[in-house]
């Protein structure tokens, strides 16, 4: 307590000096936007062990540090961008490998090189010390959002969502120690998690990473998850060997953005900002987390990132947090007037360490430059120095040896182990929901013969989803997961132990007749923006599951559903379709939970009963009035949170009428093909503006309306209308829509083309390009990775870095001013012209060097069987 008091006035006095210079703004900015830090919880209280040496150390350390070694601290730089001599001579306060970066550029790589990596680096920080102070090691960090999923042989968790529905803090608890144990093997001190979004709208990309729309289970979960991964704050145990440094994200108001858009708006009222969405941090605070991760988000129009308010006063603040913020990747370059190499914005709103992946190198000079300037003060910099200096003396790592020498690191069979594997295990049986169970016919007899149905049945990436192996999940074979369990294999060993038979036939075809069919479909891997969606139907324009459904069902066959996804949908045709439905979520390497139970013991009884509880509410249309889980709860929800059924629960009880199986949804928002709709852009896509002379290292994505474009030749704007591109002629530059590599490939009977709607307000003074960028999946620009990547011409799959083009100048010439055209363009004539269409990257690019206005209102693609008329039209 005596060191708390301390710290908090050692605080005190080292942001005085700010206080004294921003009283006065922030007053008037309080009053402006009525901000009410009153409504916010008061300061959590917790003692965390050796926090007096902790500011004994940062102190001495502050005293003797210069100014290069403390910008030094203040950024993160992940392992495709730095190498550690550079690291030697930065003395950047921390390294990540982030969800597309492994050892050698290998995302399969064994945990060994994993723990050489790690070694290296942390090596390489122990020779930063100076003449007049010891050096200071580096905190290496990993997203371990579901176990340490990034490392092959991993025990891979049950996603958030899933979690959410054990309503079991103790087993949080568990899952937490396990997974800091595997990370801690690889020699990694630090996970990105937990995240304690409450979510409101499910349509958004990281719904899965949300244990529950309710503040209340999410505070819970945050502590026990926090305590799990550290150890208990006031123990001897806290962050010693075998746990890892946690951080809570993403601060704040993630869960709460404006239609689910992931780094949206929260236009929350500060009320709800600060019961709802802030739920989380008090608990993970008193639980002793010591780094929390601001996020991409806005509220009410000011990324999270730029927010004073948020970020010092009310989390340092009102809820006495002393630990450091982190920032997101490269989040800062949304803060208006920042780019991602220079954003002294951030540093003042409270962010004390900035993750600058790639661009690291630029960003120390710029903050040294203005370090030494005073554009940022000597106090705001000496706060955050010292408050990641005090996590770093509280978290051990001064006193922790190399990760090759370390006790708890290199007994690689501590990843997927036995013990850790049945917590998984455990957690995937309470994980799942049972919403439907017609007749009883769950639980199944494992002496039956079973016919086991789906694409998603024997596929553990599926399973796993979004942040496992890499980013987005969506890469993953059965031989990246050794010991893990599909659900089919899982489904197999039940129930030949007791005598039946189980077979695996992925489109429902089978010799002998089954007494019953599991069928697992769902969602497939994605992770962030990638997976926000328009709706909350699954699967729209594609009915291949319910065909499957329906015709195992007209064969008299009884069906279960066993639904994958990362989050509560629209199924209601599916639920129709089934006797049986069961909500599995993603749940990780484990897969025999499922069958443990689906199935009676080879006896007879039951040995697991369903005792998953909704976490969310499920919706009953595709498109909810309100999208907001609670209010939808209020309205009536099909299924509310808290629902699922149990065994005992049969007769009437378990029975479900016939659902609507009309979505309500109109037709231009159900196809995926919408790439560009009235100022929104569909996932995975965002409009990127880039300099043509400089190529991809010189883009921007656009991330909000509002966003000013730092290109000479190039400024767009948005409205509901659609979004408006103006070159200056300045320079030669191109829009884009961007996202990731897609398989555009189509049957050659196939015309496929990318039509737009637009609008010319002053027509081209030069030659207009469209076209496509092609390039290889998971391809770094040079410009991004400073020293360590070479362009490699292989690298850009449409002939070059600029992409394949037509020739668009004679059809805007011609094209009245002021009225709306489409113009479509076949992708199938690109790649007649060398474009490769399985590695999409921007179906969309327009180019001029000359003057040119022009507003867009949609982009799709369009499959049209028809021969090509290549030269568009
Ligand atoms: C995500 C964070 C993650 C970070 C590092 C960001 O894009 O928003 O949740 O921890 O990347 O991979
Ligand atoms: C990184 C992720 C990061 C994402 C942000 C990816 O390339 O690997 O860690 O979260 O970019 O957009």
């Amino acid at each position: 307590m005596r060191a708390r008091r301390l710290a908090a006035a050692i605080w005190r006095l080292t942001v005085g000096a700010m206080f004294v210079v921003g009283a006065i703004c922030a007053a008037v900015a309080l009053r402006a936007q009525e901000m009410q830090p009153g409504l916010w919880p008061a300061p959590a209280h917790r003692t965390v062990a050796r926090e007096a040496e902790a500011d004994a150390l940062a102190d001495q350390l502050l005293t003797n540090m210069t100014l290069d070694e403390k910008v030094g601290q203040m950024i993160q730089a992940d392992i495709a961008s730095i190498t550690p001599a550079q690291l030697r001579q930065y003395k950047l306060g921390s390294i990540l490998a982030g969800g597309g970066a492994a050892p050698g550029n290998d995302m399969r790589t064994t945990p060994k090189a994993w723990l050489d990596l790690t070694n290296a680096f942390f090596s390489a920080s122990l020779e930063t010390g100076s003449t007049t102070h010891r050096a200071i090691p580096i905190i290496f960090g990993i997203d371990a959002v579901h176990g340490n999923a990034k490392v092959v042989g991993a025990t891979i968790f049950p996603h958030n969502v899933g979690l959410g529905a054990m309503h079991d803090a103790p087993l949080m608890r568990r899952i937490g120690a396990a997974t800091a144990q595997e990370v801690a093997a690889i020699g990694v001190d630090w996970t990105f998690a937990p995240t304690v979004a409450v979510v409101r709208d499910p349509r958004w990309g990281r719904a899965y990473e949300s244990y529950s729309e309710s503040p209340l289970l999410v505070a819970q979960y945050a502590a026990a998850m926090v305590e799990g991964l550290q150890g208990a704050p006031d123990s001897a145990d806290f962050l010693g060997p075998g746990h890892t440094l946690a951080s809570v994200k993403h601060f704040l108001g993630d869960g709460g953005t404006l239609g689910g858009r992931d780094q949206g708006d929260d236009q929350a009222p500060e009320t709800v900002l600060a019961q709802v969405h802030a739920a989380g941090y008090p608990a993970a605070i008193e639980a002793g987390a010591l780094i929390v991760m601001a996020s991409y988000n806005s509220w009410r129009g000011t990324k999270l990132h730029s927010s004073h308010y948020l970020l010092t006063d009310i989390l340092k603040g009102q809820m006495g947090f002393d630990g450091f913020v982190v920032g997101d990747w490269n989040a800062h370059e949304q803060i208006p007037g920042c780019t991602k190499y220079d954003c002294p914005a951030a540093y003042l709103a409270g962010v004390d360490m900035l993750m600058a992946p790639d661009s690291w190198q630029a960003l120390y000079s710029n903050t040294l430059s203005e370090a030494k300037s005073g554009a940022i003060s000597a106090a705001r910099i000496d706060d955050a120095v010292r408050r990641i200096l005090r996590v770093k003396v509280l978290a051990g790592v001064f006193d922790r040896a190399p990760p090759l020498q370390r006790p708890d690191a290199g007994q690689f069979d501590v990843l997927g182990a036995a013990a850790h594997r049945d917590t998984a295990r455990q957690a995937v049986r309470e994980s799942l929901v049972l919403l439907k169970n017609e007749h009883g016919i769950l639980p199944l007899s494992p002496h039956s013969r079973v016919l086991v149905v789906g694409q998603a049945a024997d596929d553990i990436g599926t399973q796993s989803g979004g942040w496992t192996i890499d980013w987005q999940g969506d890469h993953n074979t059965q031989e990246d997961f050794p010991g893990a369990t599909s659900i089919f294999a899982g489904i197999q060993s039940a129930v030949t132990a007791a005598g039946g038979t189980a077979v695996l036939s992925a489109d429902g075809s089978f010799d002998a007749r089954p007494d019953a069919a599991i069928v697992v479909y769902g969602e497939g891997p994605y992770a962030e923006f990638e997976g926000d969606r328009e709706t909350l139907e699954y699967s729209p324009g594609d009915t291949r599951d319910l065909t499957l459904l329906h015709r195992l069902r007209s064969q008299g066959i009884p069906v279960i559903s066993v639904f994958l996804s990362g989050r509560a949908m629209w199924v209601n045709p599916q639920i129709n379709a089934s006797d049986a439905f069961v909500a599995a979520w993603l749940p990780g390497s484990e897969g025999e939970g499922i069958a443990d139970v689906l199935f009676r013991a080879a006896d007879g009884s039951i040995a697991h009963d369903f005792t998953g509880r909704l976490g969310v509410s499920w919706p009953r249309t595709a498109m909810p009035a309100t999208f907001d889980g609670v209010k939808e709860q209020a309205r009536g929800a099909l299924f509310a949170r808290g629902y699922g059924l149990d065994y005992a629960q049969a007769g009437s009880a378990a029975h479900v009428a016939h659902l609507d199986e009309d979505a309500h949804v109109p037709a231009d928002r159900r196809t995926r093909d919408t790439l560009y709709h009235a100022a929104h852009v569909t996932a995975p896509w965002s409009i990127y503006l880039a300099d043509a002379g400089l190529g991809a290292g010189a883009e921007v994505r656009l991330t909000t309306a509002r966003q000013e474009s730092p290109l000479r030749g190039l400024v767009v704007s948005q409205d509901s209308t659609g979004v408006t591109a103006r070159w200056s002629g300045a320079a030669p530059t191109i829009f884009r829509i961007a996202g990731r590599a897609v398989d555009y490939r189509s049957r050659s009977d196939t015309n496929t083309a990318i039509e737009f709607r637009y609008r010319i307000e002053q027509a081209p003074t030069e030659s207009v390009l469209i076209g496509v960028r092609c390039m290889a999946p998971y391809y770094r620009h040079p410009a991004d990775a400073p020293g360590n990547v070479t362009t490699t011409s292989s690298a850009w799959k449409c002939g070059s870095e600029r992409g394949a083009f037509m020739d668009l100048t004679p059809t805007l010439k011609s094209a009245p001013l002021n009225a709306w055209r489409t113009y479509s363009y076949s992708l199938s004539c690109l790649a007649a012209q060398g474009a490769d269409l399985s590695t999409v990257e921007a179906p969309f690019a327009i180019a001029t060097s000359g003057r040119l206005t022009l507003t867009i209102s949609e982009v799709r693609l369009l499959r049209q069987k028809a021969v090509p008329r290549c030269g568009g039209g």
